[in-house]
């Protein structure tokens, strides 16, 4: 059977679907990834966008890392591609328990998906630093260079940076979602991060699908693999 038909009878069969995606993801919408060759670590900058994203950066270089974070992290006028409808769509359906990311766009969110796990946060969520107070994306957009609170202190996006931990709540939350389900969907990502990339390994499932544009370290081990981009591949499966 053809993998895309295969991989729609799964979806048609399952009422306990899992997705975990990555920056692939959100291509489709005009964002562009970090380590395909126009990704984001192939760009030239002063210094390795790694080291920018990163707390000891944040920490030294503010105005150096919000030049880089507001030219290169808010896709503002982005929206939601076919794979985020199509991801919705089967929450709407029953189907799909939840959304895993690695991205912090809020697409998803926007395409109507409803239980989201941020892994690395979001770029709507901020706080002051000093006072706690909460900001929208919206006050990072109107303020060049280093925003400030109202108190003074300096905001920090609630993104996490390199050096930093994970939401423990989140992790635990994606840890039981994945080792309970039936279909993992996995797409749009390297799979070279980690702990991200190391929760696929709490899947005990048979029905581990692999959908993405460049090969990975999981292709030897999915149970079904597609190369392909997966906007059009999980709208075609999910249609
Ligand atoms: N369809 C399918 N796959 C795609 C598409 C597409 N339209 N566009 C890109 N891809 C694939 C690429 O082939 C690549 O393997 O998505 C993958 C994206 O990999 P990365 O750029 O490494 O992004 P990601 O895996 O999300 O990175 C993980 O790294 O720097 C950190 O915090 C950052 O969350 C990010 C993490």
């Amino acid at each position: 059977m053809e993998a895309v038909e295969q991989l729609k009878q799964w979806i048609k069969e399952s009422e306990n679907i899992v997705f975990f995606g990555g920056a692939g993801v959100s291509t489709e919408s005009g964002i562009p990834d970090f380590r395909s060759q126009d990704g984001l670590y192939h760009q030239q900058y002063d210094y390795p966008p790694e080291q920018i994203l990163s707390h000891t950066f944040f920490m030294k270089k503010p105005e150096e890392f919000f030049r880089f974070y507001h030219n290169k992290m808010i896709a503002a006028d982005a929206k939601p591609n076919k794979a985020h409808l199509a991801l919705a769509k089967l929450e709407w359906e029953g189907k799909l328990k939840a959304v895993i990311t690695q991205n912090i766009d809020g697409l998803h969110q926007d395409a109507g998906s409803r239980e989201v796990l941020e892994l690395h946060g979001s770029v709507r969520r901020n706080h002051c630093m000093r006072c706690g107070k909460f900001y929208g994306l919206e006050t990072i957009q109107a303020q060049a260079g280093v925003p400030r609170c109202s108190c003074g202190g300096m905001i920090k996006p609630d993104v996490v940076l390199y050096e930093e931990g994970l939401d423990m709540d989140t992790l635990n939350k994606a840890v039981a979602y994945i080792s309970q389900a039936d279909v993992l969907i996995v797409g749009g990502t390297s799979l070279t991060v980690y702990p991200a990339a190391g929760l696929v390994d709490y899947y005990r499932g048979k029905k581990l699908v692999l959908i993405n544009r460049d090969a990975t370290p999981l292709d030897g081990s999915a149970d079904l693999v597609i190369n392909g981009k997966i906007g059009e591949v999980l709208s075609q499966a999910c249609g």
